[in-house]
């Protein structure tokens, strides 16, 4: 135990890493004695959590980690650990660049950590070594970063990973790379963590996972995802279920009928379309064409009429003709996406488009595209919020907030609209039924029914 020890984590990419970072955390605070603080250059350990989907994620860790080499000179048993993926791909590169960092961990290694640290203390004394473990090659037996129930605060939604990697191998993307094949995590390990995070709380749980709707399809005679929604339904306090990354793929019609059947999953699906390109769909290897993604929404709306579709677009994919680039616009006007994450291509290492140099997209056509498809899915997104407007909709309580002396909570509907209104302190964690009485583009205010 290190008293009065203060840690620092850089969190960057996805909801894993996130979720990743959270637990590290918990550990490190009630295992260890660390307290949290945000200035990393007055932290005893800083971590680093990387991601490397798109080369701007890259820039940015790396940016953050050279600001932490003139600290870690003037105090040098700062210990510095760089991990994630970011570190699974480019490890020995790193070391080399990086000489005041003390580890690299790749994205399986998270369980080595305190074992790492440690060594790291000890060699301060004596010589200093820099530490390098991304071995990746037992990729089957991903061992999940144990869940480490802890004193610290949980919030009303927390994210729980169920699983792990990505076999599909999409042309542009990386995961494969850098989180290895699918792994799921075991039924009884996540409804344990569940069932305990409800007895802390929490009411919701996003499950996590690359390709979440595959769960357990890597482990043949094992529940499969919708029977894991069942069983997580079944557990006392928590009200309500999301999850993210589903594979329109992997989804059909037996899935979402019984996505529809369980009450406690919300009516908010987060279904990566990518381009509305049949063409450029098979370039990336998606699986799919735009007629299955149609069929998916279809049955979707039917089953669930509340619900808000989130998806996932990539513009400038090499070869990505205007006319292919219209399809995309279209797509998103006729699939009413209640919002889009949209991102301009990024060659990535090893991808198979990565090769594809001589079709690839002048920046700024790329940049065009993105500011018109988020033009259009601003002003879709405002029309969506525009319906709210007088009717009761059902809020989980996330946080509150002393707005000019009025305590404002701000809160979730089940399809993931925010909402703000002013009531005590207490409403805290619970469902509440709000009136909306204004709309803006990305949330709406609303007062007690
Ligand atoms: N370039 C741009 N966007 C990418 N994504 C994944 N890889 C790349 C890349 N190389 C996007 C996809 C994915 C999301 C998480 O990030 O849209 O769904
Ligand atoms: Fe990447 Fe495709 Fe796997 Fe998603 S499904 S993680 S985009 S390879």
């Amino acid at each position: 135990m290190l008293p009065n020890k203060k840690i620092h984590i850089s969190t960057y990419g996805c909801q894993m890493n996130d979720y990743e970072s959270d637990r590290t955390f918990r550990l490190f605070h009630d295992k260890f004695g660390y307290h949290w603080t945000e200035n990393p250059h007055e932290a005893d350990l800083v971590l680093f959590n990387t991601c490397s989907i798109r080369d701007k994620a890259d820039h940015k860790a790396k940016s953050s980690i050279g600001e932490l080499k003139v600290t870690k000179d003037k105090r040098p048993e700062m210990i510095i650990a760089v991990g994630g993926c970011m570190a699974q791909m480019q490890g020995d590169e790193l070391r080399e660049r990086f000489d005041h960092v003390d580890i690299f961990f790749g994205t399986h290694q998270w369980n080595k950590l305190p074992e790492m640290i440690e060594q790291a203390r000890g060699h301060q004394k004596f010589f200093p070594e820099q530490q390098v473990e991304t071995n990746f090659e037992n990729w089957k037996n991903y061992s999940f970063l144990p869940f480490y129930e802890s004193n610290t605060s949980y919030r009303v939604r927390e994210n729980v990973t169920i699983q792990n990697g990505c076999n599909n191998f999409c042309t542009f993307c990386l995961v494969p790379f850098t989180r290895g094949r699918e792994v799921s995590r075991p039924v009884g390990e996540v409804l344990h963590e569940i069932e305990r995070l409800s007895l802390r709380g929490v009411k919701e749980v996003n499950l996590l996972g690359q390709n979440v709707n595959a769960y357990g399809l890597d482990k043949r005679g094992e529940p499969d995802f919708v029977d894991l929604l069942d069983r997580v339904a079944q557990i006392d306090g928590i009200e309500r279920i999301r999850f993210v990354t589903s594979h329109p793929a992997v989804m059909d019609a037996p899935m979402i009928d019984r996505l529809a059947d369980n009450p406690k999953v919300c009516e908010h699906i987060h279904l990566p379309i990518q381009s509305g390109s049949n063409r450029i769909l098979d370039l990336m290897q998606r699986g799919y064409h735009v007629e299955k993604y149609r069929e998916l929404i279809q049955l979707l709306r039917k089953r669930m009429p509340q619900l808000a579709l989130t998806t996932d677009i990539i513009v400038g994919f090499p070869g990505e003709t205007e006319e292919d680039f219209q399809q995309t616009l279209n797509a998103v006007q006729e699939f009413d996406f209640d919002d889009s994450y949209s991102f301009i291509y990024s060659p990535r290492p090893n991808t198979k488009a990565s090769k594809w140099s001589d079709q690839f997209i002048p920046n700024e056509v790329a940049k065009d595209r993105l500011y018109r498809l988020q033009a259009l899915q601003r002003q879709i997104k405002d029309q969506h919020s525009k319906t709210y407007l007088g009717k009761t909709v059902e809020v989980l309580v996330e946080s509150t907030e002393n707005r000019a002396g009025v305590e404002t909570l701000s809160g979730r509907t089940r399809n993931f609209q925010t909402v703000h209104f002013s009531g005590p302190k207490h409403f805290l964690c619970s469902l509440k039924n709000i009136k909306i009485t204004n709309t803006y583009t990305y949330s709406l205010d609303g007062k007690l029914e």
